[in-house]
């Protein structure tokens, strides 16, 4: 066996975590054995994340670190995942390989021109068995790319136009892991409401995303289902049904909605109202009375006035979402709202934005999760540490409150578990064990 070693930066979302897993495998055909530690890696790969500019200054850092390393023994450098073109021609020759995420399929190909004597054979990307990071959890893509263009951001830039994964292929990677004893099945997508439409318009036969989310939840067994991410514009009446009545999907959605203000939502070109997105959120509570709604809001787009945020804020305490995941606006080169608007809001006032929704989540999350003490939930444990004579497990609902309760022995890690919920916080509760 060789003895070569490779180690995974990984930025970003949950689908640049699912493209590294079916990267390792591709680099474990080759001869390499992962590594947690750069020091050691032969090769170094970073899968990219150009949401913000924060991430892409990360890559710049550790370029520079790496190109001293080369000087004192060998090292391939390997860039991946989001990279928008004006990072890309400042990068790529600071990088043996460049794998353009939007051909997947020639993985294979660009690693054989780094290392010409190795040999690799690789089914098309999505048909790569993946390196799985979780033994029970698990990410499983059905399409990339996105056909929005809201102005702010790089992703259709980066992974390009919606291509859905072939449903079958999907069936069969989730069939697996059920039968490997996964218990949380997590789809991804930038939009995955929209499954399906490319290949059903372009006249192939392809399930949608709510007949494919259907036969998925009828696969048998007990499993935790979810998906991520939906945009509202494509929240069928028919998705919400099938949520309704499915038996293993989790009654928890994300949808974001960025803005309370009109203004800056047509400025995002998000093709959506205010007005539409609540009517939206009410039809589904009405469906579902007891989902857990999150969102992910931007605070200083370009514009965006005191009167816009407090749209914004208001939003968020109306709806009452117990979880966002809250951005500043960073300008992205090349984007529709970096050629057309300044990026005009300071950054002291952006953070100062940013802890105001942040503040108002955590007392909407106080609020719901108060309400479930004294309920009996189904809880899986992500980790345990000890304390004193006791174990603190923690773990989460299948709506991603945060558990943790205390034991005598440990419980297992990727285990279910019933829950008695006895005390409430912002962060999440405090359980009791009733039974496995
Ligand atoms: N497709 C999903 C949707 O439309 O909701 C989200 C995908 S995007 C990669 C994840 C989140 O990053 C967005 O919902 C948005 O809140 C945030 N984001 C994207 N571009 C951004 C930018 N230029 N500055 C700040 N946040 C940004
Ligand atoms: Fe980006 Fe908008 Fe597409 Fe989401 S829907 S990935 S925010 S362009
Ligand atoms: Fe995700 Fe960042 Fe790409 S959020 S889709 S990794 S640009």
């Amino acid at each position: 066996m060789s003895n070569k070693k490779f180690h995974l930066i990984i930025f970003g979302c949950q689908m640049n975590l699912s493209d590294a897993e079916r990267l390792a495998t591709a680099l474990k055909q080759l001869g390499y054995q992962e590594t947690k530690s750069e020091e050691e890696a032969d090769l170094i790969g970073v899968v990219a994340c150009s949401v913000k500019q924060t991430a892409v200054d990360r890559i710049y850092g550790k370029v520079r670190n790496w190109q001293l390393v080369k000087e004192k023994r060998p090292l391939i450098t390997l860039l991946s995942g989001c990279v928008l073109e004006h990072d890309r021609e400042k990068l790529k020759d600071k990088f043996d390989i460049f794998l353009d995420i939007k051909n997947l399929d020639g993985l294979a190909e660009s690693i054989q021109k780094a290392a010409p004597e190795e040999k690799l054979a690789l089914p098309s990307f999505f048909d790569i068995q993946p390196s799985y990071y979780s033994k029970y959890r698990a990410y499983v893509p059905i399409m990339t790319g996105c056909n929005k263009f809201c102005t702010y951001c790089a992703v259709p830039y980066t992974r390009g136009r919606e291509v859905s994964r072939n449903g079958e292929s999907i069936i069969e990677e989730i069939k697996n892991l059920i039968n490997n004893g996964y218990k949380e099945i997590v789809l991804l997508g930038q939009n995955v409401n929209s499954y399906g439409l490319d290949k059903i318009k372009a006249g192939e036969k392809e399930l949608d995303f709510p007949q494919l989310l259907t036969k998925i939840d009828q696969l048998g067994g007990h499993f935790w289902l979810k998906f991520l991410t939906s945009h509202p514009y494509d929240m069928s009446d028919q998705l919400i049904e099938v949520m309704k009545n499915g038996q293993n999907i989790n009654p928890y959605l994300h949808l974001p909605v960025q803005s309370g203000s009109d203004e800056i939502l047509k400025k995002m070109n998000r093709h959506y109202s205010v007005e539409s997105y609540i009517e939206l959120i009410n039809k589904v509570r009405q469906a579902i009375p007891h989902i857990a709604i999150s969102t992910d809001i931007i605070v200083g787009f370009s514009g965006e006035t005191e009167e816009d945020f407090q749209a914004s804020k208001k939003l968020v305490r109306d709806l009452k979402f117990n979880l966002s995941f809250t951005s500043q606006y960073s300008q992205r080169t090349g984007t529709v709202a970096a050629k057309l608007h300044a990026d005009d809001i300071s950054q002291e006032t952006k953070k100062e934005r940013f802890n105001l929704i942040n503040n108002q989540i955590g007392e909407n999350a106080k609020a719901y999760n108060q309400k479930l003490i004294g309920e009996t939930h189904e809880v899986l444990i992500d980790a345990v540490n000890k304390k004193e004579n006791n174990y603190i497990n923690i773990g989460k609902l299948e709506n991603y409150v945060a558990i943790h309760l205390a034991s005598k022995e440990p419980l297992s890690i990727g285990e279910f578990y019933q829950v008695k919920i006895t005390q409430a916080d912002s962060w999440g509760c405090q359980a009791e064990i009733l039974q496995k």
